[in-house]
């Protein structure tokens, strides 16, 4: 698996173009001789070169492992890829969950920028929702109920009244089947799971793909796809929670944020949307321009009180269905910066604001706001909104959605 790497082919023509010089010009022999030792020479130093990479275009890779077994029997797996800049991703089968994302700072150093667990005892639990896949349906349904074509649906009420990220088993706590892949595009994996009908209270069998690719321009894009029997929402997403510093370096008040939204949702006491899209202009909610997270999180702002800090959903500026830039997110001491772009509508901030001293990787002890999450989607609570865009997959449609992280750093 992986790409063979560039250089190869150069050297091995110089090699090849060198003798076929000796053989064809009789009449310019020591010419010929020169010519090709010095091609020989080129040839070998490219050689030692690429086999101590040090001009080599590095190849991806693609690495399968045991990562433990479920209570119920099930081997878990984990994939570890890289692109040809060194960029790592580490996700398990069980929920998708991406363990580890190690990108590199200004100096070139790589760390990782997600939260997460060592094992997978901490993913079964995983409160968070750290890393994994959200669905049926991300973010909250209102009294954990909805009604469509006439039929009342009554789903798990596991956020208080309301449902919340799928119900009790979600998408982050199911085993998907895992296809590993290396192609043109990048590398990756594509992850399949049938949910079956009424499964956690959702109409109709479900057959869902999510693809991971992480390509050679620092992205790495999630391809979300679905369909079904019966009329049904649907609403994927991915729950990373990232600092950008380093996960467990502090938290991450001092990131700069950029939210390309004019409006959000604003929420009720139990973080359903009230079904207005209020303009963010003059409260705490206006990232229009880039502004450090913690800069006015503590405001006596009904919406920060209700939310207990960002917990809201942004209303992304579309001008077109493509994918739309939603966010960017520098860390001034590293430099990193990550991008989300979205073909969803929405975004929901979120800034770690349930982080109680969770312990996470590497000994560390992750308080709150010590990471937050871009989860890009429809609207929360749109089957129970008539005026947000619908959320309903109907049979013989294709549910399809996309969303990019671009990482880069900024000197
Ligand atoms: C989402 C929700 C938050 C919280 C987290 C998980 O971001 O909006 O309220 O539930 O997931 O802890």
């Amino acid at each position: 698996m992986g790409a063979i790497p560039i250089v190869w082919s150069s050297a091995q023509l110089a090699t090849t173009g060198g003798l076929q010089t000796i053989g064809r010009r009789p009449g310019n022999t020591s010419m010929s001789y020169r010519h090709s030792a010095f091609l020989a020479l080129v040839a070998l130093v490219c050689c030692v070169l690429v086999a101590t990479g040090s001009f080599a275009e590095k190849a991806h890779t693609m690495r399968k492992e045991a990562f433990g077994v479920t209570p119920q029997g099930s081997p878990v797996e984990l994939y570890t890829f890289t692109n040809a800049h060194g960029l790592e991703v580490r996700a398990i089968n069980y929920g998708g969950i991406i363990v580890s994302l190690r990108v590199p700072d200004k100096p070139g150093q790589l760390d990782d920028v997600v939260l997460g667990f060592d094992g997978l005892q901490g993913y079964l639990d995983n409160k968070p929702y750290f890393g994994a896949i959200i669905g049926r349906y991300g973010n909250r349904i209102a009294g954990a109920q909805f009604k469509l074509d006439g039929v009342s649906h009554t789903l798990a009420a596991n956020n208080g009244p309301n449902t919340l990220h799928g119900g009790n088993i979600g998408f982050n706590k199911i085993i998907w089947k895992a296809e590993p892949f290396d192609n043109e595009r990048g590398v990756g994996l594509i992850l399949r799971h049938t949910s079956p009908d009424g499964d956690e209270g959702y109409p109709g069998n479900l057959n869902v793909e999510v693809t991971y690719t992480l390509t050679d321009q620092n992205e790495l894009i999630f391809d979300y796809k679905a369909t079904t029997d019966k009329a049904t929402p649907i609403n994927l997403t991915q729950h990373a929670y990232f600092n950008l510093a380093g996960e467990g370096h502090g938290d991450v008040l001092g990131h700069l944020l950029m939210l390309n939204a004019d409006r959000f949702t604003p929420v009720d006491k139990t973080l359903i949307p009230l079904g207005e899209l209020r303009s963010v202009k003059n409260t705490p909610l206006d990232f229009t321009k880039p502004t450090a997270i913690g800069a006015r999180i503590n405001q006596n702002d009904e919406q920060l009180m209700l939310g207990h800090g960002y917990d809201h959903n942004f209303v992304i500026n579309r001008t077109g269905n493509g994918p739309e830039l939603a966010a960017r997110v520098r860390e001034p001491e590293t430099g990193r910066v990550v991008e989300v772009y979205t073909t969803e509508p929405g975004v929901q901030f979120y800034s770690g604001n349930f982080l109680d001293g969770i312990a996470g990787k590497n000994g560390h002890i992750y308080k709150q706001r010590f990471g937050f999450c871009l989860e890009t989607q429809h609207f929360p609570d749109s089957p129970n909104q008539p005026g947000f865009p619908s959320t309903i997959l109907r049979p013989g449609e294709t549910y399809r959605s996309r969303t990019m992280y671009r990482f880069s750093v900024e000197k």
